[in-house]
């Protein structure tokens, strides 16, 4: 009942596990509780904890069945995440849900770090984790490269780990699972979009990626090429990283508008970037959104996103789903009781585009759409 709910607050939302890679055909993810207590507290960066007390994990994380039960009935859970760190809406929305989802009152003690966006202090927070002996290590992977070390040590301690949200480029052994989005389909859901509006119409676009080297930004980046290459009415004049932060987005837009004046389309690889290029754009006299001169993609669809697509600020808005925790703990809950677990769970999103726009792609943007938004 508790699933119910808490899939009935995304609205229009499904999810999907897999056994592979994404695929919108594939059965219903079964989600663990996720219970709608008060928020927890943010815990410091994990410090010295006192030792575990739980009997040691398995030694062999390799397979279900060893990595089971390393929590004895009525204790705590332990798990210690590893977060990228609190760069966009999006990532406060995620930071947020697993603080719900991973609560005492839902079994778990949850040891959260904010990695502010650097590897080494990501790494450092996994290695502390694994010194902690913790349950579960949750790690949602700054950049995709760099993990085969880290991941080894935390196998060796007989540690399960779950990638979550993004995806890294190490060994599928090395890990229990990734839970998260598809940024491929994103990309190309994005790009489908424009050439239906488009329909035929030259654009000259630019891009305002993520982070350099997150899989969210490769993703994007090659599922909107993939598309764009179908196009040669389309030209990408430029493609520059705004950080996944609304400074970085104003600051490259600015650059972009000093550099090029014949663009037609800003593509936002999330909402605050959009936010910041809308900035840039409002400083500098153009338009943009559906009564302007310059077509805006944003990715997240988060609460704010989806206001100025309602507002026909933003024209189209490709959902990158933040609610995903629950999904994690369903892999440890199985892990506890010696459960086979899939190999990967992608959460799936849509498309959202400002009123006066239909797409086969996309949902109109209703009040309605917006005031079912959580996050
Ligand atoms: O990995 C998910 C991405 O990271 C979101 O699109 C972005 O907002 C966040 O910072």
């Amino acid at each position: 009942m508790k699933r119910k709910l808490a899939l009935l607050l995304v609205a229009g939302m499904t999810m999907a596990s897999l056994a592979g890679c994404g695929g919108n055909e594939a059965a219903p993810a079964d989600a663990a509780p996720a219970e709608e207590e008060a928020p927890a507290e943010e815990e410091a960066p994990a410090e010295e904890e006192a030792p575990a007390e739980e009997e040691a994990p398995a030694e062999d994380a390799a397979t279900d069945e060893e990595a089971a039960a390393p929590a004895a009935d009525g204790e705590l859970i332990r798990v210690g995440f590893a977060q990228v760190g609190h760069e966009s809406d999006w990532r406060a929305a995620n930071t947020q849900n697993y603080q719900d989802t991973f609560s005492e009152a839902n079994g778990y003690e949850l040891s959260f770090v904010d990695a502010d966006n650097d590897n080494a202090v990501q790494l450092e927070a996994v290695r502390t984790f694994i010194q902690q002996e913790m349950d579960y290590i949750c790690i949602a992977p700054i950049e995709t490269a760099g993990w085969d070390t880290v991941l080894q040590e935390a196998q060796d301690a007989g540690i399960p780990v779950l990638i979550v949200d993004r995806s890294v480029d190490a060994d599928a052994s090395l890990y229990e699972t990734q839970i998260g989005c598809d940024m491929v389909a994103e990309g190309e859901m994005a790009g489908n979009w424009l050439a239906e509006y488009l329909n035929g119409e030259a654009a000259n676009i630019l891009v305002i990626e993520g982070s350099v080297g997150a899989s969210a930004t490769l993703g994007r980046t090659e599922g909107f090429n993939n598309i764009a290459g179908q196009h040669s009415e389309w030209t990408i004049l430029d493609s520059q990283s705004g950080d996944f932060t609304q400074a970085g987005g104003q600051e490259v837009m600015e650059s972009f508008i000093k550099s090029y004046s014949d663009f037609n389309v800003v593509v936002c690889q999330n909402d605050n970037e959009a936010y910041g290029a809308m900035d840039a754009m409002d400083a500098a006299g153009i338009t943009y959104g559906v009564d302007g001169d310059v077509i805006i993609i944003s990715f997240d669809a988060t609460h704010d996103g989806l206001q100025y697509t309602l507002d026909g600020k933003i024209n189209c808005n490709v959902e990158c789903n933040p609610l995903q925790a629950e999904f994690a703990a369903e892999v440890i809950q199985k892990l506890q009781a010696g459960e086979a677990i899939d190999a990967q769970t992608v959460v799936i999103d849509e498309a959202f585009v400002a009123p006066g726009i239909e797409s086969q792609y996309a949902t109109t943007m209703t009040q309605e759409v917006l005031d079912g938004r959580a996050y």
